[in-house]
C-alpha cells in the first residue's frame, strides 16, 4: 500500500519565524508514522529556512507553485529548477492560483512538466466552481484540467504523482460548504477512471488521489475512509497545531484500522 499523504498547505500565511514556531510545535506532537506522509507547504520565502530545521524522518515540504521556465529573465519568479533540493512536492493548479492569477490548462500543463523535469512531485489540484457544479458540468471540468494537465507525462510519471480532488465550493475561502463524503468518493472514481482510461488500470491504482475542501480534525475521517482516497490536502486547518497534528493521528488510527 502507498503512503497516505496528509498535507497542509499554509498559503500567503506566516513569516519566517511564526512558521518555524508552528513547525516546532508539530514536531513537538507528531510521531514518527511509517505509512502516513506529512507534507508542509509554506510560503516559498520560508522553504529555505525550514529545510534546516525540519526532521525528514517526519515531515516533506512542498512549494505552492513555481513558474514552468527553469532559468532566465522572468522578474520576480522562482523555478521548480531552484527548489530541487528544497521540497519533495509541488501544489499545481490550486483554485486559487487559476482563479486570482489566471493559471489556464495549458499554464499548468507547463507547470506540471516542469516539476517532473525537476524531480519534483506535482500534487495537482483539480475542482469545478460552484456555478459549474450547479450546471451538471463537474466532470467534464474535472476531466478537462486533468486531462490536459497530464498531457506531457509518460505512464511511469503519472503513477509518481498526486491529484488532489479539491472542488472549489468546499474550499474554505471560497464558501467552504462541507462536501458530503459520497459525493466526493464519485469525484475520486472518475478521476481514477480518466487515468485508466489515458495509462491502464495499473497506473490509476497507483497514482495517490487527495481531498481537499475545509477539512479538518474532526471531519477528516469521513473522507478518509474512502477506498479511493489516499489522504488529504489541508488549509485553514493546517494553520492550528491542535487540528494538524489531530488530522495527522486519526489517518494513524484508521490505518492501524486497516492493518489489523
Ligand atoms: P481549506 O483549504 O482547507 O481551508 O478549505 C484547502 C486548500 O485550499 O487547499
Amino acid at each position: 500500500m502507498r503512503k497516505k499523504i496528509i498535507a497542509g498547505n499554509w498559503k500567503m500565511h506566516l513569516n519566517a519565524s511564526q512558521a518555524s514556531l508552528l513547525l516546532h510545535r508539530l514536531h513537538e506532537r507528531i510521531k514518527i508514522h511509517r505509512d502516513i506522509e506529512v507534507v508542509l507547504a509554506p510560503s516559498s520565502l520560508v522553504l529555505q529556512p525550514l529545510s534546516l530545521q525540519i526532521d525528514r524522518r517526519k515531515f516533506r515540504l512542498a512549494a505552492q507553485n513555481a513558474y514552468h521556465k527553469d532559468q532566465g529573465a522572468y522578474t520576480g519568479e522562482v523555478s521548480f529548477t531552484m527548489l530541487q533540493d528544497l521540497v519533495h512536492y509541488a501544489i499545481i493548479g490550486h483554485s486559487e492560483r487559476r482563479i486570482h492569477f489566471n493559471e489556464d490548462l495549458e499554464t499548468v500543463r507547463d507547470k506540471v512538466s516542469a516539476s517532473v523535469r525537476n524531480g519534483i512531485t506535482p500534487i495537482l489540484c483539480v475542482g469545478e466552481k460552484e456555478n459549474e457544479r450547479k450546471a451538471g458540468e463537474t466532470k467534464i471540468v474535472i476531466h478537462d484540467q486533468l486531462v490536459t494537465a497530464v498531457s506531457n507525462l509518460t505512464a511511469q510519471e503519472v503513477s509518481n504523482m498526486v491529484i488532489a480532488y479539491e472542488p472549489v465550493w468546499a474550499i474554505s475561502t471560497f464558501g467552504g460548504e462541507l462536501a458530503k463524503p459520497d459525493v466526493v468518493a464519485k469525484e475520486l472514481v472518475y478521476i481514477r477512471k480518466q487515468i485508466a482510461d489515458l495509462y491502464g488500470e495499473k497506473v490509476s491504482k497507483q497514482v495517490r488521489v487527495l481531498y481537499g475542501g475545509s477539512v479538518d480534525d474532526q471531519i477528516v475521517s469521513g473522507y478518509l475512509d474512502l477506498p479511493d482516497c489516499n489522504g488529504v490536502l489541508v488549509g485553514g486547518a493546517s494553520l492550528n497545531y491542535h487540528k494538524f497534528s489531530g488530522i495527522v493521528d486519526k489517518a494513524y488510527t484508521l490505518n492501524k484500522k486497516d492493518d489489523s
